[in-house]
C-alpha cells in the first residue's frame, strides 16, 4: 500500500516545512487538496501555493482538486509541478478534455466519485486513467468517518480493470486501512491519523503493516 499524507491536516504556516517533513517520514506521495468554495463548501489553496512547496521534496505531487472547473486551471497545476492530477466526474467540466489536458501536460490523469456516485461513472474513461479515487467520505473536510459501504466501489472497480491504481481518501486509520486494502486498495490518503500521530514516520509505518496484514 502506498500512503499519501493529506496536507490538509497539517501546519499551513509551515507548509514547505511540511511537505518535506513528510518525505523525511516515508510518505511515497504528497496528497494536496484544493478546494474551491463551490464545489465543496471548504477554501484551501490553489496552484500557486502547490508551486510554492514543490521544491521541498523530490516526491509525487498528488493533487486532488475538487473545484467545479478543473479544465479551467489544468495549465496552473502542471507548472506548479503536479505530477498527479485527480479531478471529480461530478465536476463541471468535460472528463474527456480535462483527462487529455493533464496527460498532454506530461501529468498522470485521475477521476474521483463521491460517495453519493456510483463507480461505473468512471467506466468509459477507464483506459485513458492512471487511476481512481474512492471517496471515503464527503468531501471537503479531514477528520470524518470511513464509509466502509464504497469498498464495493474497489472491488467493480477492479473486476473491470485488475492493473488499475485505486486510491480511497478520507478517514484512514489503523483499521480502515485493512478493510480498504482486503477490498483492493493500492494508495490510501491519510491526512488526521499521520498529522496529529506523536510520530508521524511510526504512523506511516503502521499504516503500511496494518495494510499488509
Ligand atoms: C477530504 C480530503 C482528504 C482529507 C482526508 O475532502 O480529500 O484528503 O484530507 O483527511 P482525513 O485523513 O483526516 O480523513
Ligand atoms: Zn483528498
Amino acid at each position: 500500500m502506498l500512503i499519501a499524507p493529506s496536507v490538509l491536516a497539517s501546519d499551513f504556516s509551515q507548509l514547505g516545512n511540511e511537505v518535506r517533513r513528510m518525505d523525511l517520514c516515508g510518505a511515497d506521495w504528497i496528497h494536496l487538496d484544493v478546494m474551491d468554495g463551490h464545489f465543496v463548501p471548504n477554501l484551501t489553496f490553489g496552484a500557486p501555493v502547490v508551486k510554492a512547496v514543490r521544491g521541498f521534496t523530490k516526491r509525487p505531487f498528488d493533487v486532488h482538486l475538487m473545484i467545479d472547473e478543473p479544465l479551467r486551471y489544468v495549465p496552473d497545476f502542471l507548472d506548479a509541478g503536479a505530477d498527479i492530477i485527480t479531478f471529480h466526474i461530478e465536476s463541471k467540466s468535460d472528463p474527456e478534455k480535462t483527462l487529455e489536458a493533464i496527460r498532454a501536460g506530461g501529468a498522470k490523469p485521475a477521476l474521483s466519485v463521491k460517495p453519493g456516485t456510483p463507480a461505473e461513472a468512471v467506466f468509459p474513461f477507464l483506459d485513458r486513467l492512471s487511476m481512481v479515487l474512492v471517496m471515503t467520505v464527503e468531501p471537503g473536510f479531514g477528520g470524518q468517518s470511513f464509509m466502509a459501504d464504497m469498498m464495493d466501489k474497489i472491488c467493480v472497480l477492479k473486476a473491470r480493470k485488475p492493473d488499475l491504481l485505486i486510491q480511497v481518501d478520507g478517514g484512514i486509520n489503523l483499521e480502515t486501512i485493512r478493510v480498504a486494502a482486503q477490498a483492493g486498495a493500492d494508495v490510501s490518503v491519510a491526512g488526521t491519523s499521520i498529522f496529529k500521530a506523536e510520530d508521524p514516520a511510526q504512523a506511516i509505518k503502521d499504516l503500511k503493516a496494518a495494510a499488509a496484514q
